[in-house]
């Protein structure tokens, strides 16, 4: 996998951080960079703790990945400060891009006030509020900030230095496609693209130096905030079915509807999908819970992951079975 892009494929949280923490531990990821802001939580579980990243990149639980933030993102300090207690990295393996801009406590004030920001339902971090302040050209950046001082690199250098090298790069996209800015549910979205595209945009990262565009689905279909979503059930029916969950940053019920083949193959061709994973297979068979083969998998399931194939034309390489980073099927 030298140079692998990770996309959401519908509304975030579809599972990214299981998926980034099991690449992490299997394929030994050298470089793990993590874009877009905090508004955005990864979780990672791993031996029955629970970790919610805002900040730090979902590999960290490899201890030998570097971990990256882009140049493109949007740093909160004092959350990753928090984070680097919380995880108990060396400070030696995490870099900041010094160009990366910085959020600050006015931005969530100017986010939370906003009544268009009300209406789109925003996270209230703060995230639009900061990067209309970047395009201003007003923003304070990384190597503006004396505590960031330690942590400051060349993001694009390191990764495309890495590249060369063959190590393994993993970029970490953040939320997913249908939040995109330009691709997605306008005005109903976050304050950036979201696609694998725009993901090496903001790590610094030239197409032709990709090998892999891994979208991930999950099995059904969540969105917090307001805005469209195709299929919706009532929370009722969505605790019934086992697929009701809270938004890990900001513990908002979220919204839940079954997976959307057409959608999914949309996604796949505009974001040049080479690789598919699917997650929370077991929330909808409960019988594949913590399955490590696909010939574990009841008929349904199975049924189901082909059907997700034929119609997206993608390979469903990962599946995962469970919260724990391992509990996955790798068809690789
Ligand atoms: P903002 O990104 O906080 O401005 O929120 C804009 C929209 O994106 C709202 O509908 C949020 O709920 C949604 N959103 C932002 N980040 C995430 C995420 O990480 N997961 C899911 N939805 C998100
Ligand atoms: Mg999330």
């Amino acid at each position: 996998m030298p140079c692998t892009v990770i996309v959401g494929a519908f509304w975030g949280d579809e599972g990214k951080g299981k998926i980034i923490s099991y690449l992490a531990i299997n394929d030994k990821l050298d470089f793990c960079v993590r874009t877009g802001s905090v508004n955005a939580a990864h979780t990672v579980w791993l031996d029955g703790n629970k970790y919610a990243l805002h900040m730090v990149p979902a590999s960290f639980i490899y201890e030998k990945s570097r971990l990256l933030i882009a140049a493109g993102a949007n740093v909160h300090v004092a959350q990753f400060f928090k984070e680097m207690e919380l995880t108990k990295i060396d400070g030696r393996r995490i870099g900041i891009d010094k160009m990366a801009s910085i959020i600050e406590e006015k931005h969530s004030v100017q986010d939370k006030a906003s009544a268009v920001n009300k209406g789109i339902g925003t996270t209230g971090w703060g995230v639009g509020p900061a990067i209309e302040e970047r395009a201003r050209r007003t923003a304070r950046l990384a190597k503006d900030i004396p505590e960031l001082e330690p942590y400051l690199t060349d993001v694009a250098t390191e990764i495309n230095d890495g590249i060369d090298a063959g190590k393994n790069v993993l970029l970490e996209g953040t939320q997913g496609f249908m939040l995109s800015l330009f691709h997605g549910t306008y005005p109903y979205v976050t304050s950036r693209d979201t696609g694998a595209a725009a993901i090496c945009s903001e790590a610094g990262v030239g197409p032709t130096r990709v090998d892999d565009v891994l979208i991930v689905y999950k099995a059904f279909i969540t969105r917090v905030g307001a805005g469209p979503l195709p299929g919706e059930i009532t929370m009722e029916e969505a605790k019934k079915r086992g697929w009701f969950e809270t938004a890990a940053g900001t513990g908002r019920n979220r919204r839940s509807a079954p997976f959307d083949f057409d959608l999914a193959r949309r996604n796949a061709k505009i974001n040049g999908a080479t690789q598919a994973a699917m997650t929370k297979l077991d929330c909808m068979f409960p019988d594949c819970r913590s399955a490590k083969k696909f010939d574990d998998l009841s008929e349904d399931a199975k049924q189901f992951i082909n059907e997700v194939e034929k119609r997206t034309g993608v390979p469903v390489v990962l599946i995962g079975t469970g919260p724990d980073a391992l509990d996955i099927i790798d068809r690789r």
